[in-house]
């Protein structure tokens, strides 16, 4: 490369990183968060800690703004398709009867998004087949069916709220959070986020592996450190 086409190639990924919105060129990354209760509210407040913007999002969104304004300027709040809409990464915390419908309604937003999904199916919450769904055909086989077309992430199903909010960023070891999908950018990306939360990613494998850390599963719940929660996984036989 000559010392004028290598300018032109530093000015060329200035101009680009100059158009970029200033989350994407600070490394932060828009969240759209569907389902804001216990565990969308609480994991979308440790992620704007870390510096991302994220919109919370409601079937009543003007429920949410008393919450948002305690969190400052990065925390907005929307409608579902808004935050679909917003995110670069998405994630889905809802009782899971109301999957199919945020898939259906959002198929284009989501299309090729990371969505990490914490949705589980309760039997007597949750509509009798899809818990039975989940029961035969896994977590993440199910999850990524009714999410057509996006990059679905299992994570944070199998812990609680709480401990999410009185673990993250504690001292080494950091709690480990286990996750599953298919799509390598998907899960860089994943890792990334569950980092910028103050906790320890654990990959499980593909999305054909989330029954692992599924309720129930053999490494379900907190586990003291990465290591714990990777014997578990490796210890899960079918
Ligand atoms: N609680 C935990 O510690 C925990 C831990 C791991 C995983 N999970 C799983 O995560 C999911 C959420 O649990 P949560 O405890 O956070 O529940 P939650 O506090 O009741 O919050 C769920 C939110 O989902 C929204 N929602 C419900 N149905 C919806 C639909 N059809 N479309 C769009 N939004 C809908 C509701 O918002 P609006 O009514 O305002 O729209 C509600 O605020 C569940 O599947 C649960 O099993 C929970």
């Amino acid at each position: 490369m000559t010392v004028t086409s290598s300018r032109r190639a530093v000015l060329g990924a200035a101009l680009v990183l100059a158009a970029m919105p200033r989350a994407f060129a600070q490394g932060k990354i828009p969240i759209g968060v569907i389902g804001s209760g216990n565990i969308g509210g609480t994991l979308g407040a440790l992620w704007i800690k870390s510096g991302h913007p994220v919109m919370f999002s409601s079937r009543n969104p003007d429920e949410l703004k008393p919450m948002a304004q305690k969190l400052g300027p990065l925390a907005k709040v929307g409608t579902v398709a808004q935050a679909a809409q917003f995110g670069q990464a998405i994630l889905i915390a809802v009782p899971y009867g109301g999957l199919p419908q945020i898939g259906r309604d959002n198929r284009a937003a989501l299309a090729g998004k990371l969505v990490l999904d914490a949705s589980n199916a309760v039997a007597g919450r949750d509509p009798a087949p899809l818990v039975d769904e989940m029961k035969t055909n896994g977590p993440g086989i199910t999850s990524q069916k009714y999410l057509p077309g996006a990059h679905v992430v299992r994570a944070f199903n199998a812990i609680g709220y709480k401990t999410f909010a009185s673990e993250a960023g504690r001292p080494d070891p950091k709690l480990p959070v286990a996750y599953a999908g298919d799509d390598p950018a998907a899960m860089q990306l994943a890792a990334q986020l569950i980092r910028d939360l103050g906790f320890e990613p654990v990959a499980a494998g593909g999305l054909k592996e989330a029954w692992k850390f599924y309720l129930g599963g053999p490494a379900a719940g907190a586990a003291k450190d990465a290591a714990e929660m990777k014997a578990k996984l490796a210890a899960a036989k079918q």
